[in-house]
């Protein structure tokens, strides 16, 4: 039974980030190297050939961060943790500082009266330890949840929301078998060992956190509905199901990979892999679930006009499909569909009968330029992501009268910033960041979502 959730007659909102977007100063007091550090520095690797050693500056401008999110209305301010500033070389030595670092930045989310909830995996591996294998090696695992332990001693007095992962389905497959995320591996079937050990990690941290008394920890999920866009592209779309959603949600709610996804995966069957209590470890472990949304996908098969995605081709077993993307489009080219929100909402409460967080949900707009607005002062006028955040929103309230136990809606994000391997180039933010001299200026989405929140919750 989750305890310090919103579970108010209206959605709670909040704002979200994560370390490495944002944070910038991956060489103070401590920190270690990161994946996400080697794999930028890699020619090519991301867009602009940029990295998040400066980001946004948030490491030193966390007040105003927060001040921020405040002006926004939001009641929650959901962050990440990053491992590698808290223990520098994955296992061993904690760096203090670092977890000061936190410590400053809880307090001053609750002097705001702004709730904040961690997560403590978004993405940024030790270097170190991928040194030894990564995600791959079922010691990764044990080292998360030694990690987990050190950084709830510190917080845990006053951070009450916990998630384990963010996205661990990018985590795997980007990283470990499209190649296109850190730490870059293309390794076909290492997709499915490097999610075998993320929920893993999950588990062990899970099983550590409540053994201290946490009764609210959760795990994030991109979840993403697939509708197959001919009747022939049905059983395509139900494997991409399987390595996408079912992998992560079977374990949670029934403590098993089911066949269907171990036809597809087939190394899910080694029991050297998944070994025996791995599972049942999983199952009841989330007191919550955190789904991120931001399209839906439309499989068909062998359209010449479309490649096979890059992503499909990290799965061996899988047919190979292309998909169908709809106007409209954000500027990263992902279809705008809020009925995909709705669907998969209700799809997880049916999957896992867990209250439901929607932890991110944003658009990348093109009209995210700053303007002089009439008053003389600089603006930005993004309309789009009004519209989208407008559709959504309402998208995650029906999900709510269709039954599902959706507790909030928080906002990626809240500020432009480093987006993976797109660097620079694509902004979800609500608050505009100056390239040169890093100055925030709220778009007119922020405007609206503060009225908009003031409103529902009034
Ligand atoms: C999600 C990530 C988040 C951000 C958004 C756009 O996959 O969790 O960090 O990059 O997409």
């Amino acid at each position: 039974m989750t305890q310090y959730l919103p579970d108010g007659p209206t959605l709670a909102f909040g704002a979200a980030t994560a370390a490495y977007q944002i944070e910038g100063a991956t060489t103070e007091d401590g920190r270690g190297a990161s994946i996400w550090d080697t794999f930028a520095a890699r020619p090519g690797a991301t867009r602009d050939g940029r990295d998040g050693s400066v980001a946004c500056d948030s490491y030193r401008r966390y007040e105003e961060d927060l001040d921020l999110v405040v002006g926004m209305n939001a009641g929650w301010y959901r962050f990440s943790i990053a491992w590698p500033r808290i223990v520098p070389a994955g296992t061993g030595a904690v760096e203090q500082r670092g977890l000061d670092y936190y410590d400053r930045l809880v307090d001053a989310a609750l002097a705001r009266g702004v709730q904040p909830t961690a997560t403590l995996y978004h993405w940024d591996l030790p270097q170190a330890l991928e040194d030894r294998g990564g995600w791959l090696e079922r010691s990764t695992a044990e080292a998360f949840a030694d990690y987990a332990m050190v950084v709830h001693e510190r917080l845990g007095d006053r951070v009450h929301v916990w998630a384990t992962h963010n996205e661990p389905w990018c985590a795997a497959y980007l990283g470990y078998a499209a190649g296109i995320h850190a730490p870059g591996r293309k390794e076909g079937g290492a997709g499915h060992r490097a999610a075998h050990h993320l929920n893993l990690g999950h588990g062990l941290a899970a099983a550590r956190l409540h053994g201290a008394g946490v009764t609210d920890v959760g795990i994030v999920h991109n979840l993403a509905p697939f509708w197959p866009e001919t009747p022939e592209a049905a059983p395509a779309a139900d494997e991409l199901d399987a390595v996408r959603n079912r992998i992560w949600t079977g374990p949670l709610a029934e403590g098993a990979y089911d066949e269907g996804l171990l036809r597809v995966a087939p190394e899910l069957a080694d029991s050297t892999l998944v070994r025996d209590g791995d599972l049942a470890l999983v199952r009841g472990s989330a007191d919550w679930i955190g789904v991120n949304y931001y399209t839906p996908f439309r499989p068909t098969l062998a359209d010449p006009s479309l490649d096979v995605h890059p992503e499909v081709e990290a799965y061996p077993g899988v047919t190979p499909v292309s998909f169908v993307v709809r106007e409209p489009r954000t500027d990263i080219g992902w279809e705008t569909d809020a009925s995909g929100l709705e669907a998969i909402l209700v799809q997880t409460h049916e999957r896992t009968g867990l209250p439901i967080m929607v932890t991110e949900n944003g658009a990348a707009c093109a009209d995210d330029e700053l303007v002089d607005g009439p008053d003389g002062r600089p603006m930005v006028a993004d309309q789009d992501r009004i519209d989208y955040l407008r559709d959504h929103i309402g998208a995650a309230e029906a999900a709510r009268k269709a039954g599902a136990d959706v507790r909030g809606y928080i906002v990626w994000t809240l500020l432009d910033n480093f987006e993976w391997a797109e660097g620079y180039t694509k902004t979800f933010g609500v608050v505009h960041i100056d390239a040169e001299t890093l100055a925030r200026t709220p778009k007119a989405s922020y405007h609206w979502l503060a009225e908009h929140i003031g409103s529902a919750s009034s």
